[in-house]
């Protein structure tokens, strides 16, 4: 009964600005992706790291692996991804052996989540849940809106959904390994594909559960995100 962490890290990260890919931005002298693999090997049941790499960047993320030693309990993959990020999920989830039955997915983007979050994942899908999600209650209200064209008018309100009701989710996401496989063998998702493996889960019609989310757990997007993950980095050296 192994727990393996999946990270997708193929995204060009395109909003953060020009320069390399996301995962490859160094926050604190050392690349997010890095961070990213140790907060999931931090977890002492998390055993196998699987890193879903850029197509054609599969030696380069090996190199930066082998520069960045993981604890010898933890074993690190490296795979190609593909276009979206469900194509990149579904790639590392392929890779994983037979003895695991416990999967995390975790964005590279979410560089500085506590292991107590990922261990509560853990724990919560190791208690019988199929899909476990980590969220935050929302601090600002959320409309839904019809979108405008490109030229960027003013959109339209449709609605004010209840913002108690409402969480905003982050990773890492954990899974009975048997039902994500499903999910992303049966589940079409238009566009984009799917931005949330748990969505893809709630399509099979199977329960997905939410556990406190972290505030460090946030996801670096834009550049201000940097700022904020280069300070959360400051204050636990300090
Ligand atoms: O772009 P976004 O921030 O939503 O990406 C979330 C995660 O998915 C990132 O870690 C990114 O590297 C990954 N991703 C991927 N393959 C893609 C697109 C995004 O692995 N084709």
């Amino acid at each position: 009964a192994r727990t393996a962490a999946v990270i997708p890290a193929a995204g060009r990260g395109v909003r953060l600005g020009p320069g390399a890919p996301k995962a490859l931005r160094m926050l604190g002298g050392t690349p997010m992706l890095i961070h990213a693999v140790r907060a999931m090997a931090a977890s002492r049941a998390v055993s196998l790291v699987v890193v879903v790499a850029p197509p054609d960047g599969v030696a380069e993320v090996k190199g930066l692996l082998g520069e960045y030693p993981l604890p010898e309990r933890a074993e690190v993959l490296v795979v190609a991804g593909g276009a979206t990020r469900q194509e990149s999920v579904r790639l590392g989830l392929e890779a994983l052996p037979e003895t695991v039955s416990t999967v995390l997915v975790h964005d590279a983007a979410r560089p500085l989540v506590p292991v107590d979050t990922v261990d509560a994942v853990i724990e919560a899908v190791r208690d019988g849940a199929p899909a476990v999600v980590p969220a935050l209650p929302l601090a600002d209200t959320v409309k839904e809106v019809e979108p405008a064209d490109a030229d960027g008018g003013p959109e339209p309100v449709l609605g004010t959904p209840e913002r108690a009701r409402l969480r905003a989710v982050q990773t890492p996401q954990g899974f009975d390994r048997d039902t994500l496989m499903r999910a992303h063998e049966t589940v079409a998702v238009d566009g984009e594909g799917a931005t949330d493996d748990a969505g893809m889960v709630e399509k099979l019609g199977a329960p997905v559960v939410v556990v406190p989310g972290h505030e460090e757990a946030f996801k670096v997007t834009r550049p201000l995100d940097l700022l904020l993950a280069e300070a959360v980095l400051a204050r636990r050296r300090a």
